[in-house]
């Protein structure tokens, strides 16, 4: 479910349970002695909307939604009890209950909610330093794996994707090369080209990356893809040659997003292929390198979308400082 249809849903849900508490208290009379006992037991179902509101939307709201409660609980003492000061006084008395069960829990919900986020934010750092350090040490460039990743996330929006997954997927794409840590300089930085045991070193980096992510809670989702992010479509990838469907949603989706930067990317051996050369190179691997259903997306993303991010995480200077991704 996306962000605005969540809070749209947890809006009609505490705006009907606040009617529905009212009408029942309304409705039912306070006349003989056991309807009055009903009566006070559904007053003080009014202290559950101002909880509601804490903990779904934060204090703001749940203040607001005790100052609507507050409204339909003063009325309600002036109507049913029109001369009895005494009991209207009573009946206010209750308010200071609803406030307090607005602001202490609202407050609480708040600072949880900056925890997590200040959690979310210094795993976020933690990753993009290990990445860098990772793009430095193999390609001399900061951007490289952070293109990828916002190019992927790119792709799982438009191929559809519900928001925990594209995250998923992007600290995927992210984190893909990982397990290069794993490979020697003398194989990994050589210029010349590696000899058959050097690619079986090479070719071990993808299992070494999943060993490493799959001990981490949170990366567990893109350890799977980083297992996966050497194999094709056609079954002809490594290290265990899967095809199809058998290869993750993310990994088919990141092998588009990789390419792509690869074809469009300076390098010392070649120069930066045009947005369309890449896509009709992407076009010719279609079912040999790529899923056609990713492929097919990828072909309907408008070249300015691409553009944007390739110029967000340009790499321009090797001391250009990080950027935390969108
Ligand atoms: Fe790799």
């Amino acid at each position: 479910m996306s962000t605005a249809n969540d809070t749209r849903t947890k809006t009609v849900i505490l705006a009907s349970t606040i009617v529905a508490i009212a009408l029942l208290h309304y409705l039912t009379p306070t006349e003989s002695h056991t309807y009055h006992k009903l009566h006070i037991v559904l007053r003080k179902l009014y202290f559950l909307p101002p909880v509601m509101a804490a903990a779904w939307f934060g204090l703001r709201k749940a203040c607001l939604t005790a100052l609507v409660v507050s409204v339909l609980f003063v009325i309600h003492a002036f109507v049913d009890w029109p001369s009895n000061y005494m009991e209207q006084a009573n009946q206010v008395g209750e308010l200071a209950g609803f406030w307090l069960a607005a602001v202490v829990p609202g407050w609480l919900f708040d600072r949880q909610r900056t925890l997590l986020r200040q959690l979310a934010q210094a795993n976020e750092e933690t990753i993009l330093g290990l990445v860098s350090a990772l793009d430095l040490r193999e390609r001399h460039t900061h951007y490289h794996s952070q293109r990828v990743r916002n190019y992927t996330e790119l792709l799982a929006t438009r191929h559809g994707l519900d928001q925990s997954t594209i995250r998923e997927i992007g600290l995927g794409a992210l984190l893909h090369d990982v397990g290069k840590i794993a490979v020697p300089d003398q194989i990994l930085l050589k210029e010349s080209r590696l000899s058959e045991a050097e690619w079986v070193e090479m070719r071990k980096h993808p299992e070494a990356g999943y060993r490493i992510l799959k001990k981490i809670a949170f990366l567990k989702g893109a350890a799977e893809m980083v297992y996966s992010h050497h194999e094709r479509y056609d079954g002809s990838g490594y290290p265990r040659g899967q095809k199809g469907d058998e290869i993750p949603l993310g990994a088919r989706l990141f092998m588009v997003a990789d390419v792509y930067d690869a074809l469009t990317s300076q390098r010392p051996y070649k120069p930066p292929l045009s947005h369309e050369e890449a896509v009709q190179m992407i076009g010719e691997e279609t079912n040999s390198h790529f899923d056609p259903a990713v492929v097919q997306t990828f072909m309907a993303i408008a070249p300015g979308d691409f553009r944007s991010i390739a110029e967000r995480y340009r790499d321009t200077d090797s001391a250009t400082p990080l950027q935390p991704a969108a």
